[in-house]
């Protein structure tokens, strides 16, 4: 019952209208930074995690911590647990859901390729069934990737663009995730919206990208290694700036369509979309580290590979008009300014001195503590 109360209190909108998300993967990178923002406009917002060891767990463990003192609750559990998630179905009418959880990370994939069947496409399936049975039915809004254009060199990337040539298992599951959302939305009228989301960094990041596992090596005076084609340009990825991601994820909630089904009946028609959130503007891994270069004010060792590594996609670049359309998208953190705020979070977090060279303060109330 004390369980069932914090469950409540947790999810239960602290404004008129206010929504009421479940999100899966709240203690994550993205999940986080939305359970936060939507608790702070007076959402009511209940988190699910397993709090898997794919990386550092005390870094899932602070960021609930700072979910708590915010009064975000975060159920420890696993998508593919249908009866603990119906239970939370029956205490609480969640009138959205925002799915991040996943197996995420696009080389472990080739280590371990059952978690990401298990993760993106059972556990998608179980809440997704889950969701169906629901009375009402929730909208759905959740975390595809920029992964499924695959090998596809057609830049800027538009969301009808061919994605049938993914170079990773993790890309194959993300795929896999929008058509499974085709078949629930056809059958059970469930409004679901998928988000391309564009190599995502920022403060509270995950140690397992690139960006995050620079700034230690640089640190510690470690080699990098830099994998680029033979010019270098034809490498790059659109770095996309957390704060944007989740002001592009709370617009899709806002502009949910509510779904047309209950209790697993469908009434009519209900939302389908798929949109890109990007940056915009592809950078090439080697400026990447040249800007961390100097923000932190130390020479790297740089290790330059001229080949791709298995399962990446060279390019990747997001054509965004359709979210500025549809719910006002429109990323505003360049990549060095991003860069400057993880690089002070990542020193105050760690507690490390470095001289974080100066620049324009721009104001987020995402990185605190
Ligand atoms: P993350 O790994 O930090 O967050 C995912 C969270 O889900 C983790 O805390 C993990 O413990 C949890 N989780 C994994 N499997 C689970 C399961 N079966 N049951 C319950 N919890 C589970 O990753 P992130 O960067 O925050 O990514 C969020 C979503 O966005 C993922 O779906 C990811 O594939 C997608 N995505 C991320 C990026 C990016 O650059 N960060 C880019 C494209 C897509
Ligand atoms: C990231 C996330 O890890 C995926 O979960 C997500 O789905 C994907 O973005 C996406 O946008 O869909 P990726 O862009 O590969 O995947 O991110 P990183 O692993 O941080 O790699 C970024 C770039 O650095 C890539 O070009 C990669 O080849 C390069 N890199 C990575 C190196 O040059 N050296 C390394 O040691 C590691």
């Amino acid at each position: 019952a004390a369980w069932e109360k914090q469950v409540r209190h947790s999810s239960t909108p602290r404004r008129p209208n206010g929504l009421s998300v479940l999100v899966t993967g709240a203690a994550g990178f993205v999940g986080s930074h939305c359970s936060l923002a939507l608790k702070k406009r007076g959402d009511g917002v209940l988190g699910l995690d397993n709090f898997n060891t794919y990386y550092d767990p005390s870094l899932k463990r602070a960021r609930q911590k700072l979910l708590l003192k915010h009064q975000v609750f975060i159920v420890e559990g696993d998508l593919n647990d249908a009866p603990l998630l119906a239970k939370l179905f029956d205490v609480m009418p969640f009138t959205h859901i925002l799915h991040l959880a996943a197996q995420a990370g696009v080389r472990y994939a080739m280590q371990n390729p059952q978690s990401y069947v298990s993760s993106n496409i059972a556990g998608f399936v179980n809440l997704l069934e889950v969701a169906k049975a629901a009375n009402p039915q929730p909208a759905i809004v959740w975390a595809s990737s920029s992964s499924v254009y695959g090998l596809n060199t057609e830049v800027p990337f538009s969301e009808n663009h061919r994605t049938d040539q993914p170079a990773s298992l993790y890309a194959a599951t993300k795929k896999a995730g929008e058509e499974i959302a085709h078949t629930y939305n056809h059958i059970y009228g469930i409004s679901l919206t998928g988000l391309r989301f564009f190599t995502v960094y920022g403060p509270w990041g995950r140690p397992d990208m690139a960006y995050f596992f620079f700034t230690k090596d640089i640190l510690q005076g470690k080699p990098i290694d830099i994998y680029q084609a033979q010019d270098e340009k034809q490498v790059a990825r659109d770095f996309t700036y957390i704060d944007d991601v989740v002001k592009g994820c709370i617009g899709a909630l806002d502009t949910a369509e509510k779904s047309t089904g209950s209790g697993g009946k469908k009434k009519g028609p209900a939302q389908l979309r798929v949109y890109n959130l990007g940056n915009t503007s592809p950078v090439p891994v080697g400026k990447l580290v040249s800007i961390l270069e100097s923000l932190l004010n130390i020479k790297a060792k740089k290790h330059v590979i001229k080949m791709p590594r298995n399962g990446d996609v060279p390019y990747t670049h997001a054509n965004v008009s359709l979210a500025y359309r549809d719910f006002g998208y429109k990323p505003t953190t360049d990549l060095s300014t991003g860069l400057r705020k993880f690089v002070k979070w990542y020193a105050s977090y760690y507690g490390i001195q470095t001289k974080v060279k100066k620049g324009k303060e721009v104001n987020s109330e995402h990185n605190e503590d």
